[in-house]
């Protein structure tokens, strides 16, 4: 058996928020923290509410706080955790309701970098080509699965998200900034010189340990900050 210790709150019942502990047996080998969750869902407590999809780390809807440290439930196995197994929703996020988290904020920070390829030649007749350099500029961003891990466990985003753009849309940003095929690169960089969009990064390097696909955003940021400086000098 397993033990848990999950946040609950539930805004339409009334009351704060509160631990609950869940025993949970150890069914399968290899089993994941997302297993855990789903037995007690099924089994014990059907009103404990949790973000989940492909179950395999791909859509990143069930990021969460597992013993201190953001990450999949999904691809997070049960056996190297502490016990109690303590689960909470990502921090710096409203909660909706037990693990869930209101994502608006963030997903409109991830709207404001336009997030799509942006170009004014002419369409070509087939695909915009890249050489097999200009793909590989693109490892290391395109794997980003916006979990929001990152974003969530950086302390800056706490103190200032409504104007840092956090971790996980810059990383994204400088996706776009690094794609040889768009066109709009001077815009998107005008875009972030700002004091509070860009510079309020610290590297307090959280967002690169939190990371459950091993990205780097802080080199993402600090890539930004560099093309911002080479196109000065
Ligand atoms: S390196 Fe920058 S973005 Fe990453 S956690 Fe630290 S302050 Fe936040
Ligand atoms: S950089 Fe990593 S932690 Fe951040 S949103 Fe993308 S996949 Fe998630
Ligand atoms: S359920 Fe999709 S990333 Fe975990």
């Amino acid at each position: 058996m397993i033990r848990l210790e999950i946040y609950r709150y539930d805004p339409e019942a009334g009351g704060e928020p509160c631990r609950q502990s869940f025993e949970v047996p150890v069914f399968k080998p290899g089993m994941k923290l997302l297993d855990a969750l789903n037995y007690i869902k099924w089994k014990l407590d059907g009103t404990l509410t949790f973000r989940r999809s492909c179950g395999e780390g791909v859509c990143g809807s069930d990021g969460m706080n597992i013993n201190g440290v953001n990450g999949l439930a999904c691809i997070t196995d049960v056996a190297g955790l502490k016990q109690p197994i303590r689960v909470s929703p990502l921090p710096g996020m409203p909660v909706i309701r037990d693990l869930v988290v209101d994502t608006t904020h963030f997903f409109e920070q991830y709207r404001s970098i336009k997030p799509w390829l942006q170009a004014v030649s002419p369409v070509p007749e087939h695909e915009r080509l890249q050489s097999v350099e200009e793909r590989a500029q693109l490892d290391g961003m395109y794997e980003c699965i916006l979990c929001g891990c990152c974003t969530t466990s950086c302390p800056s985003w706490w103190w200032n998200g409504d104007r840092f753009l956090g971790p996980a849309v810059l990383l994204q940003a400088d996706r776009w900034i690094r794609d040889s095929r768009d066109e709009k690169t001077g815009e998107r960089l005008d875009k972030l010189e700002d004091a509070f969009k860009l510079y309020r990064c610290h590297q307090i390097m959280n967002c690169m340990e939190a990371c459950p696909k091993g990205l780097n955003p802080t080199g993402a940021i600090n890539h930004i900050k560099r093309t911002l400086l080479a196109r000065k000098s």
